[in-house]
């Protein structure tokens, strides 16, 4: 080969070297979030008793929610989330429940564990965040993703149903049968959302459902695949609405 033609192999190599490397992270999210697992079963879901904070003016901690449009993220969700940053500014007081070390030992416990770290708003702004299901608005089967060293736990508390609400947490077992896991006020569940194939049922006319999510780590270090992974996620996230 002459000269222009090994500097032109060269160059292109580099170019799909680049591309190939900034395209792994996304394909690593792509099968650790959506290939199928070993799951649970609903026994692995645990239950809880919580403190609710006491509120009168719910509906407005949403004024600054994001809507999530199903048709902008292939029918994954519909619901309005407001994040770490949004909370702190609408109804602290759901941090004050709910994002603290004593919440996190709690939910260890209900799961035989040593203990549970929380992640810090800046790290992830999905840290701990609120979703609200109103008329047609659902989440589709999905795993958590999990970027961190450790194992990833999540408690969904349920603040705010409305007796209408037909919006439960369901997951599919390790003998792929569905389970509708009922989560009354006043009880969370924590489970492991990676392994456990889950989602949200649709919401009917008149219903509502108000939930706090929080992530649990038993080691929320990342290596910096992990980082590099939630580098991937976040550009996911923001462009398909999720
Ligand atoms: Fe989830």
């Amino acid at each position: 080969m002459d000269g222009p033609t090994v500097a032109a192999v060269a160059v292109s190599a580099a170019i799909a070297l680049t591309l190939l490397t900034c395209l792994l992270p996304f394909l690593a999210n792509y099968i650790t979030d959506f290939l199928p697992k070993w799951s649970g079963f609903r026994e692995d879901v645990k239950l809880i008793d919580v403190d609710l904070p006491s509120t009168t003016d719910i509906h407005e901690w949403f004024v600054d929610g994001v809507k999530k449009d199903p048709s902008r993220n292939f029918q994954h969700s519909s619901c309005t989330k407001l994040d770490h940053p949004g909370i702190e500014k609408a109804c602290p007081c759901v941090l004050e429940a709910f994002h603290t070390p004593d919440f996190a030992q709690r939910c260890a416990r209900a799961l035989g564990l040593q203990s549970l770290q929380l992640n810090s708003a800046e790290v992830d702004v999905n840290c701990i965040f609120l979703r609200r299901y109103v008329e047609g608005d659902f989440l589709a089967f999905h795993y958590d993703n999990n970027f961190s060293r450790g194992v990833r736990y999540t408690a969904v508390i349920p603040l705010h149903v409305t007796d209408e609400n037909t919006s439960e947490f369901i997951m599919i077992d390790a003998k792929n049968r569905i389970q509708i896991i009922h989560i009354p006020v006043g009880k969370a569940v924590v489970y492991n959302g990676w392994q456990i194939r889950h989602a949200i049922t649709g919401q009917c006319k008149g219903g509502e459902r108000i939930v706090a999510v929080v992530h649990l780590y038993t080691d929320a270090s990342m290596n910096w695949f992990g980082k590099w992974r939630k580098w991937a996620r976040d550009i996911t996230y923001r462009r398909l609405s999720l």
